[in-house]
C-alpha cells in the first residue's frame, strides 16, 4: 500500500489531503488518537501496512501481520453530545460493508455491533474510540479503527483464530489491491461523516438489512453472566433487542454476544 496510489484513486475526493499510509505503527488509532488531541481535522486517515500493538474491543489484542491486511483509523469531529453518536460503529459496519462491496464485488453481512462477517468468518473488526471535552460535554474527536483481512490463506492466521477468521483473498479467489480498497474505505467513512447526525433511521434501517445476528440464538456474556435468547431487532440507538428464554426482553448495548452456529459457538 502506499500513499500516492491511494491519493491517485481518490481523484481530488477532499480526504486524499489527510491520508498517510505507514510501514508500522504500534495501533493506527493511538496515533490517530494523539493527531486529534494535537488538532488534526476531520478526515484525516492513517493507514498502516502492520501493527506492533493492534487493539480490538474488550481490551483484546487484534493481530495486525506486515502486508497481508489494512490497519486503518479517521478522526471524525461531529461536535455534538456523545448520546447522539450511539449508533456510530453500527453506520462505520455499514459503511465498511458498503467499502468492501465496491472494491471486491461482495457484500459481507456484520455481527451485532462491528464485525464484518462472510459465512461463520470474520473478516475485518471495528473500533470506536471518543474523546468528550470537559468543558463543553460535546464530543471532541471520535477515532474508528478498521481491521479488515484481505490477502492471507487460511494457514496465514495464528491457530488460535485460523476457523473463525476469512480474509478478501478466500472469498474471492483472486489477487487484490488493498490500495484501492483503502480507497473506497475512504469514501465510505467521508459519506457516512456527510449523514451521520442527520439520516440515523436511514443508517440504521441498513444495518438491519446486514446483520445476521437477528431472529439468532444467541448468549449474551457480562463478567461472570451468561444469558441466553433470541436477537429481535436493533432499536434506534444500534442496541440489540433480545428476548431471553427467561421471558425477559431488554435492549442490550455492551456485552459480548455470540451467536449460535458461528466462531465456534455451539
Ligand atoms: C475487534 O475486532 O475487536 C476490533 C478490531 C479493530 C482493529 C483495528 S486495526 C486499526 C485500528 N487500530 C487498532 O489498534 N485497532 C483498530
Amino acid at each position: 500500500m502506499d500513499t500516492a496510489a491511494i491519493v491517485s484513486l481518490l481523484d481530488g475526493h477532499p480526504w486524499s489531503r489527510t491520508v498517510r499510509v505507514l510501514d508500522s505503527v504500534d495501533s493506527t488509532n493511538n496515533l490517530a488518537k494523539k493527531q486529534a488531541r494535537e488538532g488534526a481535522p476531520a478526515g484525516t486517515v492513517i493507514i498502516a501496512d502492520r501493527q506492533s500493538a493492534g487493539r480490538g474491543r474488550l481490551g483484546r489484542d487484534f493481530l495486525s501481520p506486515g502486508g497481508v491486511g489494512i490497519y486503518f483509523s479517521v478522526i471524525l469531529r461531529p461536535g455534538c453530545p456523545p448520546q447522539q453518536l450511539m449508533h456510530l460503529t453500527c453506520a462505520a459496519a455499514v459503511a465498511m460493508a458498503d467499502a468492501t462491496e465496491a472494491a471486491c464485488g461482495f457484500r459481507p453481512g456484520i455481527k451485532w455491533t462491528n464485525d464484518l462477517v462472510v459465512g461463520s468468518k470474520k473478516l475485518c473488526g471495528i473500533l470506536t474510540e471518543l474523546s468528550v471535552s470537559p468543558s463543553t460535554g460535546l464530543v471532541d474527536y471520535a477515532v474508528v479503527g478498521i481491521g479488515i483481512n484481505c490477502r492471507q490463506k487460511p494457514e496465514d492466521f495464528d491457530e488460535s483464530i485460523r476457523n473463525m477468521a476469512c480474509s478478501v483473498e478466500m472469498v474471492t479467489g483472486k489477487a487484490m489491491d488493498r490500495n484501492i480498497l483503502a480507497a473506497e474505505m475512504i469514501r465510505a467513512m467521508s459519506r457516512l461523516d456527510a449523514r451521520l447526525l442527520t439520516e440515523k433511521s436511514a443508517i440504521l434501517e441498513a444495518y438491519r438489512r446486514d446483520c445476521i445476528t437477528l431472529g439468532r440464538q444467541i448468549s449474551v456474556v457480562r463478567g461472570l453472566s451468561i444469558r441466553h435468547g433470541t436477537a429481535r431487532g436493533v432499536d434506534e440507538e444500534g442496541a440489540l433487542v433480545v428476548d431471553f428464554d427467561d421471558g425477559t426482553t431488554e435492549a442490550v448495548s455492551s456485552g459480548e454476544v455470540s451467536i449460535r452456529g458461528l466462531y465456534g459457538y455451539v
